[in-house]
């Protein structure tokens, strides 16, 4: 493999990571592909090659599940007190915390985002989550029941962790996505496969180092970097694997349904999303009009709760357009490494074409571009923060996901709040909505009407570790985070003893 110049901004560390070659971690050792093969890693804001990654296939798989499946059904992991897996999850954070900042440059090259960004939000966030989480290790409890069955009894439930779990994961967060599904799983005592995303493993990567480091017994987590059909497949269907998390499109999601239906695996999912922004015409438009401008082009639209539809009260449309165009048009779009950037490219080549071709249906379907509307550099995956009017319900661009910056702005003339709540909840998903009014019954009384996992009132993407996140509709099945996220690792077992 040629070397790869780096970037000279990074800190040395940064650079002597991605350019070392990178080994998949399986039962505690740092391996290739049984095949030998790799995959390219791309740096997004120039296009070109920055690292190779071992490119695991079904062999690779089973033998991460077979680690997985022997540190669950032999230990010592779950023979260890609920105070030590707590204990290590902790250590586990502290480790990334010192590495802070080099975590962060690892994802602003793989992703994008701008470094300023993960610095503050990636990474903390991620850390936070593995706190959270560790907390819970020790409170995962069962309850007892005074039954009626004729007789003396005592009823008690265990909460036991479900075993092995295969977890799949996107590139748009890449280490945070990585804590939302390992934290939950560790800390309820399971063993895991996690697939890293192909176009972003290396912030996992070395997560996977901080996880040796720490001392997590072998085999307890193993991480694989593979593409979605060879690697993510063969861990949604293998028959040790009792649960697969999945977040990724909702198109992918149908296909772990499909894969896991094998062996009836448990099944959690994260999907795609539509989100409606609402303003009422009440609202205070100094932090509604910043608001929904963030609610869209935070993490350059590539979330799957962006306000991708922001529906304004006809009396403030213009207002609204008029403010969030102007704030599209002054962000820096740039190299994440620039510290002024504010915006940086889209993960990839294929999320560029994806998102330009759907900025170009709109504008040829008659919508019209109050801001942006093009590619943003002649290298690199870089696109305008762009703001569309004039659409209709019936336009690709207001009814599909396109999870980059662009916004749908859709005046509406109702005051009855049920047929807002009907158009807001126009659309196959339901992952998030905010609402923004300075009527506190009408902000509850939408909360109530729309049917998403999230409502947000005067905010938007506010994520806590504590809150559940999930979907309605077909933007998921469970929730991540909060106490919530212990049902997806765990099992519930019913123990009665006649007295
Ligand atoms: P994807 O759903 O194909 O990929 C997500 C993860 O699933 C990756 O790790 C991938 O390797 C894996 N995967 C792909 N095919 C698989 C299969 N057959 N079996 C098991 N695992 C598989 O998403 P992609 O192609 O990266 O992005 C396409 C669209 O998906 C985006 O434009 C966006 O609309 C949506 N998306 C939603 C995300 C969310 O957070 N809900 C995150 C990323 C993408
Ligand atoms: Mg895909």
């Amino acid at each position: 493999m040629a070397t790869i110049a780096l970037d000279p901004r990074l800190d040395k560390k940064t650079s002597d990571f991605i350019a070392q070659k990178h080994r998949m971690y399986i039962d505690g050792k740092f391996v290739n592909a049984a095949s030998g093969k790799t995959l390219s890693v791309y740096n997004p804001a120039t296009g070109e090659v920055m690292a190779q990654v071992p490119e695991a296939e079904a062999v690779d798989v089973d033998q991460a599940v077979r680690a997985a499946r022997r540190a669950f059904d032999e230990g010592p992991w779950t023979k260890m007190s609920p105070s030590q897996r707590g204990r290590l999850i902790l250590k586990l954070a502290d480790l990334m915390e010192q590495h802070l900042e080099e975590l962060a440059e690892i994802e602003s090259m793989d992703n994008g985002k701008p470094v300023s960004v993960a610095r503050v939000a990636d990474v903390p966030l991620a850390v936070d989550l593995f706190r959270y989480m560790a907390g819970w290790a020790t409170k995962i409890m069962g309850h007892t029941f005074p039954i009626s069955f004729p007789g003396e009894y005592l009823s008690y439930t265990l909460r036991e962790p479900i075993g092995v779990v295969g977890q799949i994961i996107p590139w748009n967060f890449p280490l945070l996505m990585a804590a939302w599904k390992l934290g939950p799983a560790l800390a309820a005592g399971c063993t895991v496969v996690l697939k890293l995303a192909e176009q972003t493993p290396l912030s996992g990567l070395r997560l996977a180092e901080l996880i040796h480091e720490a001392g997590f017994p072998e085999g307890v987590v193993n991480v694989l970097t593979g593409f979605g059909e060879g690697a993510g497949a063969p861990l949604a269907a293998h028959d040790l694997v009792d649960k697969i998390a999945f977040t990724g499109s909702t198109e992918v999601g149908r296909l772990i349904v499909h894969a896991a239906a094998g062996n009836l695996k448990k099944v959690s999912l994260e999907l795609g999303g539509k989100s409606p922004a609402i303003i009422f015409p009440d609202a205070d438009l100094e932090r509604a009009i910043p608001g929904t401008a963030s609610a869209i082009f935070f993490n350059h639209g590539q979330c799957c709760c962006a306000g991708s539809r922001l529906f304004a009260h006809e009396s403030i449309f213009d207002r609204v357009v008029e403010g969030v165009s102007d704030i599209a048009s002054k962000i820096r779009v740039g190299n994440g490494l620039d510290p002024h950037t504010e915006m940086g490219p889209l993960v990839s080549e294929e999320q560029f074409e994806k998102v330009t071709g759907y900025i170009n249906s709109g504008l040829s379907e008659g919508a019209k571009a109050t801001a942006g509307g093009k590619k943003a550099a002649d290298r690199g995956y870089f696109v305008q923060p762009t703001v569309l009017t004039r659409t209709t319900p019936e336009m690709k661009v207001v009814k599909e996901e396109i999870f980059g910056p662009v916004v749908c702005a859709v005046p509406f003339t109702d005051t009855d709040l049920d047929r807002i709540a009907r158009e807001a909840n126009d659309t196959p998903y339901g992952l998030a909505a905010s609402v923004w009014t300075r009527d506190i019954s009408i902000a509850n009384k939408m909360a109530k009407r729309i049917r998403s996992g999230t409502v947000w009132i005067n905010c938007h993407n506010v994520f806590d570790a504590a809150l559940p996140f999930g979907g309605y509709k077909q933007s998921g099945w469970g929730r991540e985070m909060g106490s919530e996220v212990l049902n997806n690792y765990t099992e519930v077992k019913a123990v009665t003893t006649a007295l």
